[in-house]
């Protein structure tokens, strides 16, 4: 009796253990399933571990999909650490492990998965992996690099060496200058290239990582997928496209938006729906700066009383390990002083929160899954940039789309006066209608690209 699942292409799937690759990863692994692929999606054990600490999952996070007729199967490989160890807090060690250590791991699960399964032909790594190129040619695997940022900043990274070449990385010393030489971008100031590019010291273990992953091994891949929509970056892909096969598939959403199939979150959800159900259609501004950037306790608070002082109400997302993994990161007191004008969460689902329609604003970090989803919600943006592509995101959302603003001006330091300013004015300001009317613009570009 043949089995119907053999004759499905069964593709390998392993996304970057960080939570702003893991939600776009795991839609995108639904999708293909949901088109006929066989897909074994593998997390590390650490992910693996939190996501169940966080929801009410248990072994397999994949269960619930296959109960729907997906064939998604799961596995989990080490990344080199112990489950112990504080990954946030010790960034830098964490990224050395996946560095270094990770690939071993990953090859010896991939050696026993095609050796028992030959009906895996295909490898679906994250292109920051430094890997993939090696073990997809091992195994004889297609190797499918799978970019979660916009075409934009692949294109930076890929044009490494001409950057370097006209002295605007290691060292970036022209601040001035305007960059117009890199194929697929008309144009972009140094100041708004990803902040690894503006940084002084190029030797760190995110820097080898990127010369390693971005500049080389996945210019080896056969074809890149990328989850950013073909209208909205159409100059960069084209050229990209000369380069090497390139495809934008975003926006990578759950079916209805916010019914998610597959629990994705490392930090358990506060619901802040019945707080939202008793505000004002389009009053509140939400505020979270993602899952990944660490900032100064004096940045929020200058955040913190910029909001007081702006009157206006708002959800802030204050994650546990913002500042450090064990300081408290808002002014003493703060929480009360400010009950009935805001609320405050560790984490919450922010789809469901954002498409709530008591959601008027949000300020954000610039994260490229916030930027869609907030799109995809016609909510406009301030942009407080922190780190990596953040800084080039802003520029698409306030120079190139004009569906925000920027929270601070050119001297990048925010201050409350400003915070409080920014936020009037987009919340309630002769500007908001400007931003209100872009966003509903690149929304219809997103909901289009979907319908396709
Ligand atoms: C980093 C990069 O800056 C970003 O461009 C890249 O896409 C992923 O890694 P990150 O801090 O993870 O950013 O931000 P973002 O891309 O916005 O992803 C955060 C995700 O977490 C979003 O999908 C968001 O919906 C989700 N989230 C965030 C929640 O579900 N709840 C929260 O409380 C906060």
């Amino acid at each position: 009796m043949s089995d119907q699942r053999t004759a499905n292409p069964h593709a390998i799937f392993i996304p970057y253990p960080l939570q702003g690759h893991l939600i776009p990863s795991v839609q995108l692994a639904i999708k293909l399933a949901s088109n006929g692929f066989t897909i074994t999606f593998i997390n590390t054990q650490s992910i693996h571990h939190t996501l169940t600490k966080s929801s009410t999952t248990t072994q397999d996070v994949f269960a619930e999909a296959r109960k729907s007729g997906l064939d998604i199967r799961y596995a989990t490989v080490s990344d080199g650490l112990p489950l112990g160890f504080d990954r946030s807090l010790n960034h830098d060690q964490y990224m050395e492990s996946l560095f270094h250590v990770f690939s071993a791991h990953v090859d010896e699960l991939v050696g026993n998965l095609v050796k028992y399964d030959p009906s895996i032909t295909c490898l679906i790594a994250d292109s920051f992996f430094v890997w993939p190129s090696m073990i997809s040619n091992k195994y004889k695997l297609l190797n499918i690099s799978f970019w979660i940022e916009p075409a934009l900043i692949l294109t930076l990274y890929y044009h490494l060496d001409l950057l370097k070449k006209n002295g605007h990385y290691d060292p970036l010393d022209k601040f001035d200058d305007v960059i117009d030489y890199i194929p697929g971008v008309t144009s972009i100031k140094p100041t708004d290239l990803m902040s690894y590019l503006q940084a002084a010291d190029t030797n760190t273990v995110v820097h080898r990582i990127i010369h390693k992953s971005l500049f080389e091994a996945t210019k080896k891949a056969d074809f890149i997928i990328c989850n950013t929509i073909q209208e909205l970056e159409s100059h960069t892909i084209w050229t990209l496209n000369h380069m090497q096969p390139f495809y934008a598939i975003g926006p990578l959403f759950p079916d209805g938006f916010t019914q998610e199939l597959v629990s994705t979150s490392l930090w358990s959800e506060s619901d802040c729906t019945s707080w939202l159900d008793h505000r004002p259609p389009k009053s509140v501004l939400y505020v979270s700066f993602g899952s990944y950037a660490h900032t100064s306790k004096h940045e929020l608070a200058e955040i913190a009383y910029g909001l007081v002082r702006s009157g206006v109400s708002f959800i802030w997302v204050l994650r546990p390990d913002i500042v450090s993994s064990n300081d408290d990161a808002l002014p003493f007191g703060f929480e009360d002083q400010v009950k009935d004008q805001g609320l405050i969460v560790p984490w919450c689902n922010q789809k469901t929160t954002i498409s709530h329609g008591s959601i008027g604003g949000f300020l954000t970090h610039c994260g490229w899954n916030s930027i869609l989803e907030s799109i995809w919600c016609g909510v406009p943006l301030i942009c407080f940039p922190l780190l990596t592509d953040q800084f080039t995101n802003r520029k698409l959302v306030v120079d190139d789309w004009k569906i925000g603003m920027n929270s601070c001006d050119e001297n990048l330091k925010v201050e409350r006066e400003e915070v409080s300013k920014k936020v009037k004015d987009l919340m309630i300001g002769i500007k908001s209608n400007e931003v209100r009317n872009g966003v509903k613009k690149v929304q219809k570009t997103l909901q289009d690209a979907l319908g396709k």
